[in-house]
């Protein structure tokens, strides 16, 4: 995939939340869920210039994106999405990898994800461990919440 990761601009707003909504129907959850879940779902051109937004893109055509927040050693995994069309091709494996290298030069030691439960697996691959529950919507749904060490690798001391 010939693909480049660059910071999201916050006239791309529209485009990310349309995307994130894609992604999140490809789970093939009830239309009533994904309008419970519009405003997780959306992102403004505020949160944008705000957060680390970062997406994937081939030319014109935006391919994901991923967004984290928080400051200090832990960080939030906010947003996570591959367009439906490019799933599967790796996308999501590189995004992460950035998202990882973004924390590491920013700091931060601990990733968490409340990751959907479908992508769970997604995440463990590169090391996320399960470490509880994570509320969400409807009332009695629950999230697997994930942990990453994102901190330099520990050297040997000599
Ligand atoms: C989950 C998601 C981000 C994965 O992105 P992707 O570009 O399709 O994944 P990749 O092609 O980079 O896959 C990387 C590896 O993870 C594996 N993988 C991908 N999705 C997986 C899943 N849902 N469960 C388990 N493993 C998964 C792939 O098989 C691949 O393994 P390999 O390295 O052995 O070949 C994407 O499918 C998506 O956006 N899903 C819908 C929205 C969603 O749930 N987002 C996460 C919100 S927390």
């Amino acid at each position: 995939m010939d693909a480049v990761i660059r910071r999201a601009l916050p006239a791309e707003a529209r485009a990310l939340t349309r995307i994130a909504h894609a992604a999140k129907r490809h789970w093939k959850y009830p239309e009533a869920w994904i309008r419970l879940w519009r405003d997780a779902l959306s992102l403004t051109p505020q949160f944008v210039e705000r957060h680390p937004v970062y997406c994937a893109v081939a030319g014109a055509s935006v391919l994901g994106f991923y967004a984290l927040s928080g400051a200090g050693a832990t960080r939030e995994l906010e947003h996570f999405w591959v367009a439906p069309r490019d799933m599967g091709h790796g996308v999501g494996a590189r995004m992460f990898a950035h998202a990882v290298a973004t924390l590491r030069a920013d700091g931060a030691r601990v990733l968490r994800i409340a990751s959907d439960p479908y992508a769970k697996g997604f995440y463990l691959r590169p090391g996320a461990r399960r470490v509880g529950k994570w509320p969400s919507t409807p009332r009695g749904r629950t999230l697997p919440l994930l942990v990453l060490g994102v901190g330099p690798p520990r050297g040997r001391g000599i």
